[in-house]
């Protein structure tokens, strides 16, 4: 068997008195969807923010493609592979479309003759020609999502991080992610996403992980997981699990 693209292991990360993420293994194989769920406060996003270098991981090792890439700055595991979008979008207002997305070029390449070319190729992808000249602070919510995913797929990942890109999207816009984000990965990219929209998480992943307060309580398929008890535990609380089992 080849080695995942991604492998976490046994990664922590301690604020002040709070352990968010204890002592968490998994892995993303190469040409995955990997759900990543979990109640408010679990440390999904914290997880993401060790493995894209925006913090160090206490305790562990975070390897890609079987290097380590812990303790690496974000800029360099972006170099390497690994792009993410933020839970809280934040695009550069007064840059135009196609110029945000050309920021994510720029760590593939000094040129921006072929930087702007690529944009616009992740332009046409993501449907946003209509706007592609409009500042980013006049976009909608979700088009400023689709923006920051554009941003990452720029930097040409192996890996892309995306957490929580339906947050207050519409039905509609919901579904338009969801097949950008299956034509993504048809593209050869890998996906870890965090989301809280159940649908969309069970429409997309191939495999589902749960963490909840800092430990990973589930791994298998997405069926598997919504029905397993110590999953449900996890959101709805003891008692809800057992009016269920009786
Ligand atoms: N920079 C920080 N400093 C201190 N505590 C933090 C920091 N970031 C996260 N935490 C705490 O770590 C825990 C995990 O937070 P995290 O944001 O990773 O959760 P999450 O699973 O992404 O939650 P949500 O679904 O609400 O986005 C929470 O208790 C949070 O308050
Ligand atoms: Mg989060």
């Amino acid at each position: 068997m080849s080695a995942p693209l991604l492998k976490i292991d046994g990664i922590s990360k301690r604020f002040g008195g709070n352990q968010a993420v204890k002592e968490t293994s998994f892995h993303v194989d190469s040409g995955e969807i990997l759900g990543l769920i979990g109640p408010n406060g679990a440390g999904k996003t914290t997880a993401f923010n060790m493995i894209a270098g925006y913090l160090e991981s206490d305790t562990g090792d975070i390897q890609l493609n079987e290097k380590s890439i812990k303790g690496k700055k974000p800029w360099d595991i972006c170099k390497a592979g690994i792009a993410r979008t933020f839970q809280l979008s934040k695009p550069f207002g007064d840059l135009s479309v196609l110029e945000n997305i050309m920021v994510g070029g720029f760590v593939r390449s000094a040129d921006r003759r072929i930087i702007e070319t690529k944009a616009r190729e992740v332009v046409v992808f993501l449907g946003m020609e209509a706007i592609i000249d409009q500042d980013a602070l006049n976009l909608t919510a979700f088009d400023r999502r689709k923006l920051e995913l554009g941003r990452a797929l720029a930097t040409e990942p192996k890996l892309l991080l995306m957490d929580e890109v339906v947050a207050g999207a519409t039905p509609n816009e919901a579904s338009e992610m969801v097949e950008l984000v299956k034509n993504i990965r048809d593209r050869g990219v890998s996906i870890l996403i965090v989301e809280h929209v159940m649908h969309v998480i069970m429409n997309l992943s191939d495999r589902v992980i749960v963490l909840d307060s800092g430990n990973l309580i589930a791994d298998g398929n997405p069926e598997e997981v919504v029905n397993d008890p110590e999953v449900m535990k996890a959101y709805f609380g003891e008692k809800y699990v057992q009016q269920q089992s009786t």
